[in-house]
C-alpha cells in the first residue's frame, strides 16, 4: 500500500534506538516504497542534543546503517534516496525556545501526518509534550509514538499518561511494545482467529499450561547504568512478556479495531490474579547472572559490568508462574520467564495439551508426550505441532512426530523488523498493535506487588552461570505442578 506524505519527528534521533532500529527500518521501508520525494514524499527531521549538521547526521547515520543492515539489503541508489529525506536540528528538549527552528521548517505543510516519535527516556515526554503543544505544532493529524519503559510503577505511569494526555488525546497516543510487531505475533492472532482448528481447544478443557519465555545471550550492552535501575521484570514481563500473554489468552474479538482488540486484551490483564505477598515468595524467581560462558567465549558477572554499582540487587532474569481468573483459563497455569545472559537466544510460546485420557497403545521405550504447539518467534520464525504417530512397522507402537512450519522455507525473502510493521501502522493511523492506556494500568496494577515484595525481600537474587537456563529454583517452580520448561523436559 503506497503511503502519504508524512513528517516523522524523532526525538533522539541519535541515540541507540534510532540508530539500531528506527532509522533502518525506515530505510527499508523506503527503499520497498520507493515514495514520492521532494514535498509530496517523506521528512524524517531528527532532533537531539547534539549539535551536529545535516551533513554529519546523515554520515553518522549511514555509518550506523550499514553496520546494522545485512550487506546484501543495503543498496546505494536506495540509500541515496532515503538520505534526501533526512534532516537533523539540535534541540534541547526542555527548552520552549528550541522548537521555533523546528515550528518553521514544519510551517509549509501542516496537512501533512504528522508523527512525534518519542525515542527519549521517559522522563523527557512531559516537557517535549508541553513545548510541542505551546510552539502549536500538534495539528489534529499528529500521533505521539512513546517507547517504553513508560514509568517504573502505577504512580509514575499514570503521571506520563497525563501529562502527555494534556496535549495529546488518547487516539493521537501510540504506547509502542515492539514485541506486538513480530511476524510471528500477528501470525498467533492469525492462528488463533483465522482457523477453527484450534479454538475448540483452546481452554482449560484441554490445555495443560503455557509457557513463554523471552530468552536472550547478551548482557546489558554497554547500559548497565540504565538497566540497573530497571530490571527484567520492568524490561521484559511488565510488557513484553503481558502482552504476549494476552495474544494467548484472549477472547476473539468482534473484529480487529482497535478497540476491539484492546478490550480483550484488557480483559485479560484485568482476570490475571492477583499476587499475594505469599505468592510473591512462593511463585516468582529472580535471578542475576555470574560468569559463565556464551557460545563458547567467556563473559563476565552481572555485577562485573560496567555501569553496575557493587552488591547491585537489579534482576537479570525472572521466572513467575500467573492464573487468569476466569473461565477459559482458571487453574491453567502460565508459567511467563525472561532472562539475560541465558543459553540460547529464544523467543517463544508453548501450549501444553492435555495428556489422551486412556492409553491405548504402547509408545517406543516409553516415548509418550502430550500433545504441544510451539510457536517460535525468535531466532527462526516458525511453528511446531508436536503429536504422536505411528512407528512404521509391524506392531502398532507410536512416537512424538512434529509438524513443522519454518517460515523461512514457506515465506521467502526478508521478513520485516518488528518496527518497520509499527512505524508503518503509526503513520497510517492504526492504533490495533499498540497499548492503551487503560492496558499499561492494569499491566502495572498486576507487576506491583511483585516489585514491592521483591523490594522488601532480604534475599538478593538467586545467581545463576551465564549461560545457562537461569537459577535451578525457576525449574523447581515449574516441577512443583509436576511439569517441565520446555528445554528441561
Ligand atoms: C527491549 C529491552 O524492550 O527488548 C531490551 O529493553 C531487550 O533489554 C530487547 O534486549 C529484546 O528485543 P528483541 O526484539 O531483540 O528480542
Amino acid at each position: 500500500i503506497p503511503l502519504d506524505a508524512f513528517d516523522l519527528i524523532l526525538f533522539g534521533g541519535s541515540g541507540d534506538l534510532a540508530m539500531r532500529k528506527l532509522l533502518p527500518a525506515l530505510y527499508f521501508r523506503h527503499r520497498d516504497s520507493a515514495p514520492a520525494t521532494g514535498a509530496n514524499g517523506w521528512r524524517i527531521v531528527s532532533v537531539g542534543r547534539e549539535n551536529l549538521s545535516r551533513d554529519a547526521y546523515i554520515a553518522k547515520v549511514e555509518t550506523h546503517c550499514r553496520k546494522y543492515i545485512a550487506a546484501g539489503d543495503f543498496d546505494e541508489t536506495a540509500w541515496t534516496a532515503f538520505a534526501r529525506c533526512l534532516d537533523y536540528i539540535p534541540l534541547d528538549a526542555r527548552q520552549p525556545g528550541d522548537y521555533g527552528r523546528l515550528a518553521t521548517l514544519l510551517a509549509d505543510n501542516p496537512a501533512r501526518v504528522r508523527v512525534f516519535y518519542l525515542a527519549t527516556t521517559p522522563g523527557l515526554f512531559a516537557a517535549i509534550s508541553d513545548n510541542l503543544g505551546a510552539t502549536g505544532l500538534v495539528t489534529p493529524d499528529s500521533r505521539v509514538v512513546l517507547e517504553k519503559p513508560l514509568g517504573r510503577d502505577l504512580a509514575s505511569a499514570r503521571q506520563i499518561n497525563e501529562e502527555v494526555g494534556a496535549t495529546f488525546r488518547e487516539d493521537q497516543i501510540y504506547r509502542i511494545d515492539h514485541y506486538l510487531g513480530k511476524e510471528t505475533v500477528q501470525n498467533l492472532i492469525a492462528l488463533r482467529f483465522g482457523n477453527t482448528l484450534f479454538e475448540p481447544l483452546w481452554s482449560r478443557a484441554c490445555v495443560r499450561d503455557v509457557q513463554i519465555t523471552l530468552a536472550e545471550t547478551v548482557g546489558v550492552e554497554g547500559r548497565g547504568e540504565f538497566y540497573d535501575g530497571i530490571g527484567a521484570l520492568r524490561d521484559m514481563v511488565q510488557n513484553h512478556l503481558l502482552q504476549l500473554l494476552c495474544i494467548v489468552a484472549m477472547e476473539p474479538p468482534a473484529s480487529i479495531d482497535p478497540d476491539a482488540m484492546r478490550d480483550e486484551k484488557l480483559k485479560v490483564l484485568r482476570s490475571l490474579r492477583p499476587m499475594t505477598p505469599e505468592d510473591v515468595a512462593t511463585r516468582t524467581v529472580r535471578g542475576q547472572y555470574r560468569a559463565g560462558a556464551i557460545d563458547g567465549l567467556p563473559v563476565a558477572s552481572y555485577l562485573d559490568e560496567p555501569g553496575i554499582p557493587a552488591g547491585s540487587r537489579t534482576e537479570t532474569f525472572v521466572a513467575l508462574k500467573a492464573e487468569l481468573n476466569n473461565w477459559r483459563w482458571a487453574g491453567v497455569p502460565f508459567y511467563l520467564r525472561t532472562g539475560k545472559r541465558m543459553q540460547e537466544r529464544l523467543a517463544e510460546i508453548v501450549v501444553n495439551f492435555r495428556d489422551v485420557p486412556h492409553a491405548l497403545f504402547p509408545s517406543l521405550s516409553g516415548e509418550r508426550a502430550p500433545n504441544r504447539l510451539v510457536i517460535r518467534l525468535q531466532p527462526d520464525e516458525g511453528l511446531e505441532l508436536h503429536l504422536m504417530a505411528k512407528v512404521p512397522g509391524d506392531e502398532m507402537r507410536l512416537r512424538p512426530v512434529a509438524l513443522n512450519l519454518d517460515f523461512a522455507d514457506t515465506y521467502h525473502g526478508r521478513q520485516w523488523d518488528a518496527y518497520e510493521r509499527l512505524l508503518m501502522d503509526v503513520i497510517r493511523g492504526k492504533l490495533t498493535l499498540f497499548m492503551r492506556r487503560d492496558e499499561l494500568d492494569a499491566a502495572w496494577r498486576w507487576v506491583e506487588p511483585i516489585l514491592d515484595g521483591w523490594e522488601q525481600d532480604t534475599v538478593p537474587p538467586r545467581p545463576y552461570t551465564a549461560g545457562t537456563w537461569g537459577p535451578a529454583a525457576s525449574s523447581a517452580l515449574v516441577g512443583r505442578d509436576g511439569l517441565a520448561w520446555l528445554q528441561d523436559s
